[in-house]
């Protein structure tokens, strides 16, 4: 299912001199012995997840989706790129389904939030307002301006049936809303953060309303689950993974670039820049997660990989088999010079394209290249790689030796807006 190849990636160090430490800090991941162990009930999850709330998913997404056109998606960080990343990667950028999914309460952009006002007032939509804290700003901001407009334009009653709230089972700002209100409420369980939670109700319902089999989901990080509950390092791919990057830290390399070849997985890639951005980078530690979108950013970006400082290696996301594919047309006048593709594919050129990028990035332009191939992009892969990143993301921070899963950094911008702002307190 997923591949990993470290045959570029220029190590100096042996994987063998990491095995013991990886042995330990995997025993640390499965008894929750280090730091931030109250947030480690990710790793069960595919087995122990509520499987009354994923039926009870399953049905309001049924029910919700006869009644409205548009889903707003009400959330920031953790609490939508998950499910943002799984929605374009399996239903790609245009999808015909009859709910369109669009992403509200990431942003303060007025331009924005009034652009979306404009596209929903006259369309039949509902709000899944997503939130663990419940008092997020830009989630909260977002909410009211859209629930009043859903109250406005349809009347409370349908409002109520429209609304789904996620957040905590017990406290918070939106809770007691959701509870005064009559909401349909899912929970964020009290054990799992942000950034790791798209296999639970967060991501789930967004992922069920986009027509999304969140069975297979699970189905594919169950199997991972089982596949990386493995301490030897030697046989770990997502051990093996989380070590190399550890490995070109030290080595002198600052910055990962993920890398794909397809549009559609760009979200994936700022799902996974939150998932070791916010895991990795405190303390004054931890490798820049940063992007691109080949073969797009090679026009803009290809320069200075090939040419410029040396402060990044690359991880690259392979795609064995696409989902669709279109064969190059011959053309009589070849007046374009295109002939000698003519009966080729698309996706064989990408490949092709991939291909001669990494060999002129690895040996010429001497960045080092991890390559990471998933067979294919589906409901179940795509489980299955959250649950291989998660863990190779524990494994690789708890090397590094910080806590994977507080994020204190986070704070200081609020502070400093809410005291801008006035808020009561700041
Ligand atoms: O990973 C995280 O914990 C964060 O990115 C949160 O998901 C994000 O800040 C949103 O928080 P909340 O769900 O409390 O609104």
């Amino acid at each position: 299912m997923i591949n990993v190849d470290l045959s570029k990636a220029k190590l100096t160090e042996s994987m063998e001199s990491y095995k013991d430490r990886v042995a330990e800090v995997h025993d640390m991941i499965h008894n929750k012995t280090g730091a931030g162990n109250d947030f480690l009930g990710w790793v069960d999850l595919p087995t122990n997840y509520n499987k009354t709330e994923v039926e009870n998913i399953k049905k309001k997404a049924a029910e919700l989706s006869e009644e409205i056109d548009v889903l707003l998606v009400c959330g920031i960080g953790g609490s939508y790129l998950g499910a943002r990343a799984a929605i374009e990667a399996i239903n790609g950028l245009y999808p015909t389904n009859k709910v369109q999914i669009i992403y509200i309460g990431n942003t303060f952009s007025a331009t924005y939030l009034a652009q979306v006002k404009n596209y929903v007032k006259d369309k039949e939509f509902g709000i899944n307002v997503i939130s663990k804290s419940g008092t997020t700003t830009e989630t909260s901001v977002a909410f009211r301006i859209f629930k009043e407009l859903l109250e406005e334009t349809k009347g409370k009653e349908v409002a109520q049936r429209r609304i789904v709230a996620t957040t905590d089972a017990h406290k918070g700002a939106l809770k007691t809303l959701s509870d005064q209100e009559g909401y349909t409420e899912f929970v964020v369980p009290d054990d799992i953060g942000g950034r790791y939670s798209v296999l639970t109700a967060v991501g789930l319902f967004p992922i069920a309303m986009a027509g999304i089999d969140v069975d297979a989901m699970l189905k594919g990080a169950k199997d991972a689950q089982d596949k990386y509950n493995n301490p030897d390092l030697l046989t770990n791919d997502a051990y093996q993974y989380g070590v190399a990057r550890q490995m070109l830290l030290k080595a002198g390399y600052p910055a990962e670039m993920f890398v794909t070849y397809n549009l559609q997985l760009q979200q994936t890639a700022e799902w996974w820049k939150q998932l070791f951005g916010e895991s990795e980078g405190k303390e004054g530690k931890g490798i820049l997660p940063t992007s691109g979108t080949f073969s797009t950013d090679l026009h803009s970006l290809g320069q200075f990989i090939q040419e410029g400082s040396k402060v990044l290696f690359e991880t690259v996301l392979k795609i064995k088999e696409p989902q669709m594919n279109l064969e190059i047309p011959s053309d009589a006048d070849n007046l374009d010079g295109l002939n000698y593709l003519a009966g080729k594919t698309v996706d064989y050129v990408n490949q092709k394209a991939c291909e001669g990028t990494i060999d002129a990035h690895v040996n010429v332009g001497n960045v080092p290249n991890i390559q990471i191939t998933l067979d294919h992009v589906d409901a179940y892969s795509f489980g299955y790689m959250v649950y291989f990143f998660e863990k190779a993301c524990a494994m690789s921070v708890y090397l590094l030796g910080v806590n994977p899963f507080n994020q204190p950094g986070v704070e200081v911008y609020k502070k400093n807006m809410f005291k801008l702002l006035g808020k009561p307190g700041y």
